[in-house]
């Protein structure tokens, strides 16, 4: 064999070792770790959001149920577009994932904008709940977690398709927290976007959970953290990862949706991410 055919094939084997690489689309579980002043309130989260009713481990979810056990974490948060307005996608494999972890785990959801495109929002918050699964909509919660003392109190509100803008969003959030003292507990709050982070900073929230963006469907590691965020546009500031702004940690998933989207996720595995606070 001589040289040039050697570099050929060379070429060719690490060529589709990167394209492999870059298309693996296998679920991955990703942690942060987020300090907490108030001392008796240690505990574990999974965050799982953007599922868009796709599929792990076929109809019965396995792979991700299986995923979220192995983590043994106090309680389960759905970040919004877990279901889709695609009709090709199948809530049925959103409802499997809800109930049951929704039989397992203290589980609280709050609504994405796939959901509110769907125009039937009520009727699937109704399922959800049917799940054994909290709603939040507008509400502010104590959590009642039996194996953690001093629970987290826990925000939770409607995309803000859901609202006439994202500025009666953001007032109806700061009409919520304005009653509350936040300096008593660790605050979360979990909301589907991203992109206002500043304004959830300034609400004075300890931890703001969310996805959307799905990672900027496109990644270069170590290069380029996200290609396009819809409402963000090119090279996103808040594609995926752990951002912090004057006492405010934020934590964007880069999601779960893969056969929902027509454009492949490239260096970018959909994630469930555990999140513990210490
Ligand atoms: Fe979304």
């Amino acid at each position: 064999m001589n040289k040039k055919l050697i570099l050929m094939v060379l070429t060719i084997i690490l060529t589709l070792g990167i394209a492999v690489l870059a298309i693996d689309s296998r679920l991955k579980t990703v942690y942060y770790t987020v300090e907490n002043e108030h001392e008796s309130e240690k505990m574990r989260i999974a965050l799982i959001t953007d599922l868009h009713s796709c599929t792990y481990g076929g109809e019965s979810q396995s792979d991700l149920l299986e995923a979220v056990r192995a983590e043994n974490p106090d309680l389960v948060l759905f970040g919004g577009d877990i279901f889709d307005d695609d009709p090709r996608m199948k809530d049925e494999n959103a409802i499997t994932v809800l109930k049951a972890l929704g039989s397992e785990y203290e589980c609280y959801y709050v609504s994405g904008n796939h959901e509110v495109w769907t125009e039937r929002l009520d009727e699937y918050k109704e399922i959800v709940r049917s799940c054994g699964v909290t709603v939040l909509d507008g509400q502010h919660t104590k959590m009642a977690i039996s194996a953690v003392s001093g629970t987290p109190d826990i925000y939770g509100f409607d995309d803000p398709e859901a609202y006439d803008d994202f500025e009666e969003q953001l007032a109806h959030i700061r009409q919520t927290v304005q009653n509350y003292h936040f300096e008593e507990s660790f605050n979360i709050l979990l909301t589907h976007r991203p992109e206002k982070f500043e304004h959830y900073s300034e609400l004075g929230f300890d931890l703001v959970l969310c996805g959307h963006a799905h990672g900027g469907q496109w990644r270069i590691p170590g290069v380029l953290n996200g290609l396009y965020v819809p409402d963000q546009g090119l090279f996103p500031e808040y594609a995926g990862g752990l951002y912090e702004k004057d006492g405010t940690t934020m934590i964007v998933s880069r999601g779960l949706a893969k056969e929902s989207t027509y454009i492949p996720r490239i260096f970018n595995r959909p994630e469930l991410v555990i999140i513990d606070i210490v």
